[in-house]
């Protein structure tokens, strides 16, 4: 019998591919990275999410990077650090909600992919992004931070449209806010790039799952083993796994 899994469009690659073509494309050096000391709150990226998104970067030598969801910008930061020097990070989150807005069930925060949403969206909206105030000022002049609802974002208005070589879906994870992100990326990013999704196979966010294995029929997207990392490439990066696979 056939599996979930099985069914979906969506192909597994194990991390060691992404970590064969750094080898491959930097023979000479060793390829490192920074990256904090994961944080002990919920919404962080594990250690091997980190280093996959890095290699992405690395690869298509991401220099403008767009990221739907800052929360406390773990992830902003590990991008502003691990890019050029002269590369940049647009970050979105909420603009400051009415604490009405964010109530939750708090007992189900772990479980419920709403009542999570809405305990990642108060947090922000009580601290902020911390990650990114305490980064050194040399990395923070990379980041730009906008507080706009992803559901109202005007790609042409902002200035947006294929301006980006790297977007990440990590914003809300409803199922129409991971649809409307995802169009938004698609129009955001330059001919060659590369989409990431985060929360893909999550056992609390279920809808960023049901999204992608539908929307990836007929498409080439990869799940990367042992993470919760989908991606996306496009133009001379779409070749790039093709030795592997
Ligand atoms: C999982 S957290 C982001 C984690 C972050 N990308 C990281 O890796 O550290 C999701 C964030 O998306 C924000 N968010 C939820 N719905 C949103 C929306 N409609 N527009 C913009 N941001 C949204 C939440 O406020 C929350 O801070």
């Amino acid at each position: 019998m056939n599996t979930a899994t099985e069914q979906t469009a969506i192909r597994s690659i194990r991390p060691k591919v992404l970590f064969q073509l750094i080898e491959s494309r930097f023979p000479d050096q060793n390829v490192g990275f920074k990256v904090n000391i994961p944080s002990p709150d919920i919404g962080g990226m594990t250690l091997l999410e980190s280093s996959v998104l890095v290699s992405l970067a690395r690869l298509i030598d991401a220099r403008s990077l767009f990221e739907f969801g800052t929360f406390m910008g773990a992830t902003t930061l590990l991008l502003a650090e691990n890019t050029p020097p002269d590369a940049q990070v647009v970050t979105l989150d909420l603009p400051d909600l009415s604490s009405s807005q964010l109530e939750s069930d708090q007992s189900s925060v772990l479980t419920d992919g709403h009542a999570n949403d809405a305990f990642l969206t108060r947090r922000f909206a009580a601290q902020g992004a911390r990650c990114i105030r305490r980064a050194q000022a040399s990395v923070q002049s990379k980041v730009q931070q906008v507080l706009e609802d992803s559901m109202k974002l005007d790609v042409v208005a902002r200035g947006y449209e294929n301006q980006f070589d790297f977007v990440f879906v990590d914003g809300g994870h409803a199922f129409s806010i991971v649809q409307q992100d995802t169009r938004n990326a698609y129009r955001m990013i330059k001919a060659d790039a590369v989409v990431v999704w985060h929360d893909y196979r999550s056992t609390i966010h279920n809808e960023v799952t049901t999204f992608l294995d539908g929307h990836a029929v007929g498409r080439r997207i990869f799940h990367v083993a042992n993470t919760m990392i989908a991606f996306e490439l496009f133009g001379r990066f779409e070749s790039l796994l093709d030795s592997f696979l």
